[in-house]
C-alpha cells in the first residue's frame, strides 16, 4: 500500500445521503490492475492503486462482480454470492479494501446480480441432478419443450445476447430432459422470483455485504427479475403490455423490501438500479419512489448524440422525471457494456444505441477526445451524482481489432460474431512504461493481459499522463477536485442561461456556471466571469468548438 494520501474528505461528506451528489468510479476488476501476474486484474491490484483512486478525487467505487464464477459472462454468472473468485482474490482482501477505502473517504458499491445466477451455482446443480418435478427446480424456470418429443423450446423468447433464451437439459439418466430459461447466456439460468426462497436468499446476500461495510449495491438487470408465469410467446417488435419479462409491476415489491434492509443500517446503504427502459421514462421513475431504489443510471444521457438541443432535452427530461419522486438524477457517459466515449463522439453518428452495425463506423479520435473532455465537465456539473468508467479518465478508445480467438464476450459468440460485443471497452488499463503490459501486471508476470492492449497505449499510461498537465487524467482530477470544493455542485438545481442554439450554459447555486460549446464557431464567454477550469485551450475571451468551461460569474452578471 504505502503511498496512500491523507483523506481530503471531511466528516460531512461521509454523512447523510452521499449518493445524491457522489462522483463514483466504476472498477471493472478484470481490467484495472493485476497484482499476482496472471494477466487478470484482481483485488491485490486495486489495493495497490488505492492512492490513485484517492488522488483522482472520487467519492465511491462500484465494483463489477467479483464473486466466485465460471466467468461465462465475465462474472455476471455468479456461483457463490458470498465468495470472491480466486481469480480476484479472497473475501479477506475484499473486506480489507472496503476498510482501507473508507479510511481515505471512498465508499464501496458492490454489484448484485438477482435476475440469474450461474449454471455452477449449487441450486442449479442440485436442480439438474434432482430431475423433473423436484421442488428445487422451482427456483428456476424449468419447462418441458414443445414438439412431439419436447425438442422445441417452451416458447419463442430470445436471449438478450442472441439465440434462444432456452437450453435443453439432460436428465440424470442421460435422456433429453426439460429446458431452462436464460435471458442472457446459457451459463446464466434465470431465477424464479415467485419463489420465496429466492427472495430470502437475496435479502441475506444484501445483509452479508452491508454487514461487511459495503455502502451500496448496483442492481444488475433490475427490471427483469419477474416473469409472466404463463411464459406465453410474444412478438418482440410489438410486445404486449405488461411485457412478459421486462418491468413487470410485481418487481417493485422486491425493491421495497430491499429498501427496508438498506434503511435498517445506522448509516443507510444505497440501492442503485440498472434499469434500461428508454421507451418508458415514467415507468423508470417508479423504481425511484421514496421506498424503493435511491438512484438509477440515466442511460438516455449515455446514448445522447453530441448535439446541444438533444443534450438539453435529455437533461431537462432527466431532471423533470426525477423531481416528483425526489430522487437525484444519476449521469453516466459510459460503462463496461457500451462503446468507449472518445470513439463514439468521434463518429459521424454520435449516439449510442444497441445497434451492432455501429461497430463498423470510423472514428476521428482527436475530435472524440476533445468532445469527451468537454462532456465530462458537463457530466460533473449537472445536478445529482455522476459515474465514470475506469479508463475514461485516461481517454482510452474502443479497441475494435481484437482477434476473434481472443474475444471473450458471450455476445460475440451468441451472435456468431455479427455483434463484436463488449470486449473493446474492457481492455486492461495501461499504467506505466513503453511496452505491453504497460504496468498492468507486475514485471516478469507469467500471464499476458487477458485481452490484448494496443501498442499505442504507451501514450495513454497513467505515468505519461501524470507528467502532462494537459492530459485527460489531469482534467478528471482537476474537475473532481473543483467539484468537491464548489458548494453548488452535486445535488441541487440548475438554471439554463440564454445562449445561441448550439451552446449549453447553465448556472448552479451560487455563482457557478458551466458552458459547453457544441457549435462550429467560437463563442464569447460572459463578460467579467473568472475561468475556473476549461476542457481545452481558450482563445482569449472566446470558447472554442467542442470545449467546456467552468466559470465564476461576477456579481453584476447575474
Ligand atoms: C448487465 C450487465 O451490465 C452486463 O454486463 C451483463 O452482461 C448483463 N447485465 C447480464 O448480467
Amino acid at each position: 500500500m504505502g503511498d496512500t494520501q491523507a483523506p481530503e474528505h471531511d466528516g460531512a461528506s461521509l454523512a447523510g445521503q452521499w449518493w445524491r451528489s457522489a462522483a463514483i468510479y466504476q472498477i471493472y476488476p478484470r481490467s484495472f490492475a493485476d497484482g499476482n501476474g496472471d494477466g487478470v486484474g484482481d483485488l491485490a491490484g486495486v489495493r495497490a492503486h488505492l492512492s490513485y483512486l484517492s488522488e483522482l478525487g472520487i467519492d465511491a467505487v462500484w465494483f463489477n462482480p467479483w464473486y466466485a464464477s465460471p466467468m461465462a459472462d465475465a462474472g455476471y454468472d455468479v456461483a457463490d454470492y458470498r465468495a470472491i473468485d480466486p481469480l480476484f482474490g479472497t473475501l479477506g482482501e475484499a473486506e480489507a479494501f472496503i476498510r482501507e477505502a473508507h479510511e481515505v473517504g471512498i465508499r464501496t458499491i458492490v454489484d448484485i446480480v438477482p435476475n440469474h445466477c450461474s449454471d455452477e451455482h449449487p441450486w442449479f446443480k442440485e436442480a439438474l441432478l434432482a430431475g423433473p418435478d423436484a421442488a428445487v427446480r422451482d427456483l428456476f424456470w424449468f419447462r418441458s419443450g414443445r414438439g412431439e418429443h419436447g425438442e422445441l423450446p417452451p416458447n419463442n423468447w430470445s436471449s438478450i445476447f442472441g439465440g434462444p433464451a432456452w437450453t435443453r437439459t439432460k436428465n440424470p439418466d442421460g435422456t433429453d430432459g426439460e429446458w431452462y430459461l436464460h435471458l442472457f447466456a446459457p451459463g446464466q439460468p434465470d431465477l424464479n422470483w415467485e419463489n420465496p426462497k429466492v427472495r430470502e436468499e437475496f435479502e441475506d446476500v444484501l445483509r452479508f455485504w452491508f454487514d461487511r461495510g459495503a455502502d451500496g449495491v448496483r442492481i444488475d438487470s433490475a427490471a427483469l427479475c419477474l416473469k409472466d408465469p404463463t411464459l406465453a410467446d410474444f412478438d418482440p417488435a410489438d410486445p404486449p403490455s405488461p411485457h412478459p419479462f421486462e418491468d413487470r409491476d410485481e418487481v417493485h415489491d422486491v425493491y421495497v423490501s430491499w429498501r427496508r434492509i438498506a434503511d435498517s443500517y445506522p448509516e443507510p446503504r444505497a440501492l442503485i438500479g440498472e434499469v434500461w427502459l428508454p421507451e418508458e421514462p415514467e415507468r423508470f421513475a417508479l423504481y425511484l419512489r421514496p421506498n424503493e431504489l435511491h438512484t438509477a443510471f440515466n442511460f438516455d444521457f449515455l446514448g445522447c448524440p453530441w448535439d446541444a438541443a438533444a443534450m438539453r432535452k435529455v437533461i431537462d427530461d432527466g431532471i423533470a422525471l426525477h423531481a416528483p419522486v425526489g430522487a437525484p438524477p444519476t449521469w453516466v457517459l459510459s460503462n463496461h457494456d457500451v462503446i468507449r466515449t472518445v470513439t463514439r463522439y468521434g463518429r459521424e453518428d454520435t449516439r449510442f444505441t444497441l445497434d451492432y452495425r455501429q461497430f463498423d463506423a470510423p472514428s476521428d479520435l482527436a475530435l472524440g477526445t476533445r468532445r469527451a473532455r468537454a462532456a465530462v465537465m458537463l457530466l460533473l456539473a449537472l445536478p445529482g451524482s455522476a459515474y465514470m468508467y475506469e479508463g475514461e479518465e485516461l481517454g482510452l478508445y474502443e479497441v475494435m481489432d481484437i482477434p476473434a480467438e481472443m474475444r471473450q464476450d458471450p455476445m460475440f459468440f451468441q451472435t456468431n460474431g455479427v455483434n463484436l460485443g463488449r470486449d473493446g471497452c474492457r481492455i486492461p488499463l495501461p499504467w506505466s512504461g513503453e511496452a505491453r503490459p504497460f504496468g498492468f501486471s507486475p514485471d516478469g508476470a507469467a500471464g499476458a493481459p487477458w485481452l490484448p492492449q494496443p501498442a499505442d497505449w504507451a501514450d495513454f499510461t497513467v505515468e505519461r499522463q501524470q507528467a502532462d498537465p494537459s492530459s485527460m487524467l489531469w482534467l478528471y482530477r482537476d474537475a473532481l477536485r473543483a467539484r468537491r470544493s464548489e458548494p453548488g455542485l452535486g445535488d441541487g438545481s440548475m438554471t439554463w442561461l440564454p445562449t445561441g442554439p448550439d451552446v449549453l450554459a447553465f448556472a448552479r447555486d451560487g455563482d457557478f456556471v458551466c458552458m459547453v460549446n457544441l457549435s462550429g464557431e467560437p463563442v464569447d464567454l460572459p463578460a467579467g466571469a473568472t475561468v475556473l477550469l476549461a476542457s481545452g485551450p481558450l482563445d482569449g475571451d472566446r470558447l472554442g468548438t467542442d470545449t467546456a468551461v467552468w466559470l465564476r460569474r461576477s456579481a453584476g452578471s447575474r
